[in-house]
């Protein structure tokens, strides 16, 4: 038993859980997953599972991405990404619904699957559609040797390394990248970005490691405002384009490990339904970094004021405007506005995590839910 545990204390690395061990791996295992793939130098983005299948994919009539929880949240950053740099049209579904809704598929297809663990069970079934319906299967997995990995045509891994925590923190921000790296080789194929443009973002991703590793400094002010905020019964998380599944994903997190009732809503369909909740038990947490739709959020975040909403704002190192208006600000490093899911997350991940070990809740393993799902 003591062995065990010491085992176990090992593993962790002196952190408290394995979810704050890989949140805090984030700098280094994003690294990992763009390291010989990309080169900034030579304006090279090498994928072989790409490159092998380049015509595919410059052929698809659209880009279908398939995946469950945390990985469909992903899927959703991807949707805008590949949409803007690469101008190829994409759906993002929910593997259970697509499998048994009978989708229009057809071989002019890709199929894009992500999954950490590559083995859930929703995800392969949808998988198993689209192959019989002769569409070409992509999978990005984290686990090598999976059962998706298998089952796709071809793929490319995250090298997030093994993520125990039930809670995926390494794996989203992985795959993040990942997908990235795919709609900028294709921007380049396609030449759907400039020459300077591709370069940039070739060039900022390079700099989201030490960007992730400064985010991680919101830690102390994430744990102070989780003192403040740990026994509200509700939570809603607003976003914008590429920060409204970062809002989603932030939702999730709080549920997963604190318990409490969360929401995430693009921030413009607040006034569609949410707004009727807000008075001054709700706290409103905003994605509002100052590339992107800031005018627009800012005036979000003034409706929220006047309902007597608490406002805790993710914002750019530097911001005045939303300054005025919250009541906490987390400031984080600029980016562009497309690569900003890969730093807004990292505060919103260490919130929860903050909330949930001062509920006392178990962070690693929560009630009810699997690491993954491989039955119905
Ligand atoms: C479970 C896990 C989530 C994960 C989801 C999809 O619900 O608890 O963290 O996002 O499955 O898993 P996958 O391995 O396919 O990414």
């Amino acid at each position: 038993q003591e062995l065990q545990m010491n085992l176990e204390q090992i593993e962790k690395g002196g952190y408290d859980h394995f979810m704050l061990k890989e949140i805090y791996e984030q700098p280094s295992v994003i690294k990992d997953t763009y390291r010989g793939r990309l080169n900034s130098a030579q304006g090279i983005i090498k994928m072989s599972g790409i490159e092998d299948n380049l015509e595919k994919f410059l052929n698809a009539n659209r880009i279908i991405i398939i995946a469950c929880g945390t990985s469909w949240h992903a899927g959703l950053v991807a949707e805008y990404i590949f949409e803007e740099f690469a101008r190829i049209n994409v759906e993002v579904e929910y593997a259970s619904e697509f499998r048994y809704r009978n989708p229009i598929i057809n071989s002019n297809d890709v199929v894009i699957a992500i999954s950490q663990s590559g083995e859930t069970a929703d995800t392969m079934a949808a998988i198993k559609l689209a192959k019989e319906a002769g569409a070409f299967v992509f999978g990005v997995c984290n686990v090598v040797g999976s059962s998706i990995s298998r089952e796709s045509h071809a793929g490319a891994y995250t090298h997030a390394g093994p993520e125990i925590g039930v809670a995926s923190t390494k794996a989203f921000t992985t795959q993040i990248t990942v997908l990235t790296m795919i709609a900028l080789r294709l921007a380049k194929a396609k030449g759907t970005l400039s020459h300077s443009d591709f370069h940039r973002y070739l060039l900022e991703l390079e700099l989201i490691p030490e960007k992730v590793k400064e985010a991680l400094e919101t830690n102390d002010i994430a744990e102070e405002i989780a003192a403040t905020f740990k026994d509200v019964a509700n939570c809603l998380y607003l976003g914008r384009g590429y920060n409204f599944p970062v809002a989603l994903e932030g939702a999730l997190k709080l549920k997963e490990i604190s318990y409490i009732h969360a929401e995430g809503y693009p921030a413009a369909e607040m006034k569609h339904g949410p707004i009727a909740l807000i008075d001054e038990h709700m706290p409103v947490i905003v994605v509002a970094p100052i590339q992107g739709h800031y005018d627009k959020i800012v005036s979000n975040i003034q409706e929220i004021k006047s309902r007597s909403g608490r406002i805790i704002a993710i914002v750019t190192k530097g911001d005045t405007e939303v300054r005025k208006l919250a009541d906490y600000v987390i400031e984080i490093p600029e980016t562009s506005d497309a690569l900003s899911p890969l730093i807004t997350t990292i505060p919103l991940q260490l919130l929860s995590y903050h909330i949930a070990v001062l509920r006392g809740c178990n962070v690693d393993q929560p009630r009810n839910l699997a690491k993954s799902v491989t039955v119905e």
